[in-house]
């Protein structure tokens, strides 16, 4: 989960790299760093702390150069620190960014020790760099040293590489990790994604695994590991798309919790007909082939993972399709139950999750399921490795903590309901009602989101304090455990979730006055039993916050009550999850912790 950018141009690039870094700081952000030509040496800059510590450093005002490679970390070997910043050099002859792990850097390390290699680093980068010096001082140009080199590695990387011997060459290189080209008139350059460079270039080519790209600033060459030339189109995207403007928000979390309306919107334009979904959404031949599954399995990690509980009620309620939901971690290191006619879905907002990516290739090894993504992000890698994908469209999601992905996967999982349903001839009549409850959606949102006086009273309630416990029962429990990851990952206080009826065996322990409990409190078959865990909760002096379509909204120094609008059982967690989202915003607003990039997290996940 690290940032890299770099290119060769005749102009200034040094602003450009900066730039860059500034747009990728979202995948990390504890340390950064970059190697640029002049005057035919290479020169390094390295920071612990932010890019923008990193601009003053290295004085854009003096410094100028037309070739360099740099690099925001989030730290996987070796501490924060500027030694272990990358780019990682060797005999001041190579410099590399990495983007990755090298699960094989130990044994790798010990060789490069008995070569006479001196490591400086904590990093498993550094092993990179020191290999790529060791082909060329046994006389293997630069193409072929890194070529050599990637045949040692085991693990995940993406690659940028300068030599002071090959001046105007810059190397790119893809391997589980993602990196892209962007194509400018005489200048190249590599990313991590596209955000880094969409405000210099809309021309991208989309590096797949196992290549190496060389690029000069009127070429770029493409090669497989084994040398074989290779050809990627060049893609034009929309470079609006990827902006990193706040529009005046404080955080780009709350800019992208007040999107949802209309990410929700743009998520189901031209997907539903009057009463159904639109045939043909999810890519040509998925619904002749869903004719026949007979079970799902959901890969997800974090936040994606919740959406696909949700959609584990739905299949099992209005399709009668086993669903089973799975981590990402977790799925590749069981023994693979033979089932046939499966339906695989990966749900991710970056398609790039290293967890999920290796579970849907292990899948796929130990057996021949459909492969669908819920992904917010084209050609990436979880698109690429799927049969099938259906974008969410939630546009680019800056913050950590994941919001609007969110909403526009359940958004797109209930397209997919709705499309099983009509493929399977299920409930007509019940179609016919989801599809007009969706179409409603954007308008409830939007009248959730304008409660913030409430939210703010919650946020209160919970800023000082060390833990909350979140209920929720059948279809509310992951919105519950949905709520609790966004508390404790950008406010910092320990939050569980519970399925209500848990409470009393075990959990109930800690309720006192100091214990703040939110409870999702839905207008269905749950209400009752809901209603006496909260009554367990209160008789413990608990402060409760109860948040459901029913009742009247009143919050006070004790807890109370948020009445949120009404719609369809089915979709009412989407509607729910926006109070859960704004209190732990409001929560970590109050406390003063970092909002879009907490301590320790990363939004693109590339490690396993
Ligand atoms: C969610 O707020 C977190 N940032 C994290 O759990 C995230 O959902 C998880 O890493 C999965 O990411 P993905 O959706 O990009 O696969």
């Amino acid at each position: 989960m690290c940032g890299i950018v770099g290119g060769t141009s005749n102009r200034n690039i040094l602003p450009i790299l900066i730039e860059g870094l500034r747009r990728l700081e979202y995948r990390g952000y504890d340390s950064a760093g970059v190697a640029y030509k002049t005057n035919g040496k290479i020169s390094l800059v390295k920071n612990a702390g932010r890019v923008d510590d990193l601009a003053a450093k290295l004085n854009l005002k003096t410094n100028k150069s037309n070739i360099g490679i740099a690099h925001t970390r989030w730290a996987t070997h070796g501490v924060p620190s500027e030694k272990n910043a990358h780019p990682h050099n060797s005999k001041n002859n190579i410099y590399v960014v990495h983007n990755g792990i090298i699960e094989n850097h130990s044994a790798l390390k010990e060789m490069l020790k008995k070569e006479g290699f001196k490591f400086s680093s904590q990093t498993d980068t550094e092993v990179i760099a020191h290999l790529i010096q060791l082909y060329t001082e046994k006389g293997k140009d630069l193409d072929s040293a890194v070529i050599s080199t990637i045949a040692k590695l085991k693990g995940a990387y993406a690659l940028g590489v300068l030599d002071k011997n090959n001046p105007d060459t810059l190397i790119g290189v893809r391997q589980q990790s993602p990196l892209v080209i962007g194509e400018g008139f005489e200048e190249k350059f590599i990313a991590s994604d596209i955000m880094a460079l969409s405000n210099i270039t809309n021309k991208f080519k989309f590096m797949d695994d196992g290549q190496i790209a060389i690029l000069e600033k009127d070429q770029i060459t493409v090669t497989s590991s084994s040398g074989v030339a290779a050809r990627l189109k060049t893609q034009e995207v929309d470079s609006n798309a990827y902006t990193n403007d706040l529009k005046g928000y404080s955080h780009f979390m709350e800019k992208e919790i007040f999107e949802q309306s209309d990410v929700i919107k743009d998520s189901l334009e031209g997907r539903l007909t009057k009463n159904e979904s639109q045939e043909g959404i999810f890519g040509v031949g998925f619904e002749k082939e869903m004719k026949n599954i007979s079970n799902i399995q959901i890969i997800a990690c974090g936040t994606s993972f919740h959406a696909g509980r949700i959609f584990e009620f739905w299949s099992h309620k209005f399709l009668g399709i086993n669903c089973r939901v799975d981590y990402g971690s977790e799925y590749q290191y069981q023994e693979p139950i033979k089932t046939d006619k499966t339906l695989l879905i990966t749900i991710s907002q970056s398609g790039e999750t290293a967890d999920t990516l290796s579970s849907l290739k292990f899948a796929k090894k130990s057996g021949d399921p459909v492969t669908l993504t819920i992904c917010n992000v084209a050609n990436s890698s979880l698109c690429r490795e799927s049969d099938y994908a259906l974008l969410t469209k939630a546009g680019p999601e800056i913050g950590v903590a994941s919001t609007k992905a969110f909403v526009t996967q359940l958004a797109c999982l209930n397209l997919l309901l709705l499309t099983l349903m009509r493929v399977h001839n299920k409930l007509p009549a019940a179609r016919k009602k989801i599809t007009a409850a969706l179409k409603d959606l954007p308008k409830l949102i939007n009248k959730t989101l304008k409660m913030t006086g409430e939210y703010k009273q919650v946020a209160k309630l919970l800023f000082k304090r060390n833990s909350a416990l979140f209920l929720g029962r059948g279809l509310y429990f992951p919105i519950a455990r949905e709520g609790a990851l966004k508390l404790k990952e950008i406010s910092y206080i320990h939050a569980e979730a519970y399925p209500g009826g848990e409470l009393k065996h075990g959990p109930l322990a800690l309720i006192d006055k100091n214990m703040p409990v939110i409870a999702l409190a839905p207008d269905n078959e749950h209400l009752a039993k809901i209603t006496s865990n909260i009554e367990e909760v209160a008789a413990r002096k608990g402060k409760v916050i109860t948040i459901g379509p029913l009742g009247r909204t009143k919050i006070d120094k004790n807890g109370g009550h948020i009445k949120i609008p009404k719609t369809l059982d089915l979709l009412n967690p989407i509607v729910s999850v926006v109070p859960l989202q704004l209190i732990a915003y409001y929560t970590a607003v109050f406390k003063g912790t970092d909002v879009d990039k907490p301590r320790n997290l990363a939004k693109s996940v590339t490690v396993e």
